[in-house]
Formats: structure tokens, C-alpha cells, sequence
């Protein structure tokens, strides 16, 4: 064998396991458990009792690893139209309330602030509140939130 081809078999051997050591570890880093994560819909409420204007705040669990999780997520209606929040602040993760006087929303762990749209109108948040999907089917509203 020419030292040529013995050369280049070596950096292909080499590039092979790099690749497989690569996709090894990105198993390890990246497990299964959070990559299979995806909308899972959980009921609210039925449509009658969709807010018809303004913000409401809606309490509800559900199930996750034999644990029974309770959780909550604002609606804002607007326009015929309905938008879910997530109450996490997106600074540090304390959950926000509803001012219905200043019709704002307020975190109070750090004065973040933010409007019905749930776009930051002041404080530290680096980014808006998170939007959920809603899903309405057969008269019953639906949260998607990943479990
Ligand atoms: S956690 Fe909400 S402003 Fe800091």
C-alpha cells in the first residue's frame, strides 16, 4: 500500500468517527424525552364561555409522569378572535398577572410589564409573553402547551 492511499484511509477513518462520536453525544445532550416534546392539547373550557372581550384567566392541570400538574394561561379576546399566553414572564420566569384597571399584564418579581398583545411595554423581559395555540373544535377550546 502507497503511503498516499495508507494517508487516506486514516483521515477517513478519522472523519468517520469524529461523525459518529458527534451524533453520539448529541443523543446524550439533546435526550428523547425533550426532543419528542410537542403540542399536546389540553381542554379549557367549552366556547360559550369564551371571554367575549377582555382578558381572562383560566386555571386548569393536566397529567405528566403520573403527576398531576396544574397550570393556568390568559385569553385575550379581540376582534372575534382569541389569543392564549403562556403566564411566564420571559425574564426569570415568575408568572405574571392581569391589571384590569392599567390593562396591563405585571410581573412582580422584577416590575416586567406587558400590554393585552402581550408585547413588553416596560422592565427587564427580553421578549413577549408566549403565544399558545388554541384550538376550537366541536364547541370545546383546546390549549396546546408541550408535555
Ligand atoms: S421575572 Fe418577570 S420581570 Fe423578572
Amino acid at each position: 500500500m502507497k503511503r498516499r492511499d495508507f494517508l487516506k484511509k486514516v483521515i477517513k477513518a478519522f472523519f468517520l468517527t469524529l461523525t459518529a462520536f458527534i451524533f453520539s453525544a448529541s443523543i446524550y445532550i439533546y435526550p428523547s424525552n425533550i426532543r419528542k416534546r410537542r403540542f399536546h392539547y389540553i381542554y379549557l373550557m367549552d366556547e360559550d364561555d369564551l371571554p367575549k372581550k377582555g382578558v381572562r384567566k383560566i386555571e386548569f392541570h393536566y397529567e405528566r409522569e403520573h403527576r398531576i400538574v396544574n397550570s393556568r394561561v390568559f385569553v385575550v379576546a379581540g376582534n372575534d378572535k382569541f389569543t392564549a399566553f403562556s403566564p411566564v414572564c420571559t425574564h426569570l420566569g415568575c408568572l405574571v398577572n392581569w391589571d384590569n384597571n392599567k390593562k396591563e399584564f405585571l410581573c412582580p418579581c422584577h416590575g416586567g410589564k406587558y400590554n393585552a398583545s402581550g408585547e413588553v411595554i416596560a422592565g427587564p423581559p427580553p421578549k413577549p409573553l408566549t403565544r399558545l395555540p388554541l384550538e376550537i373544535k366541536d364547541g370545546k377550546v383546546y390549549v396546546g402547551i408541550k408535555v
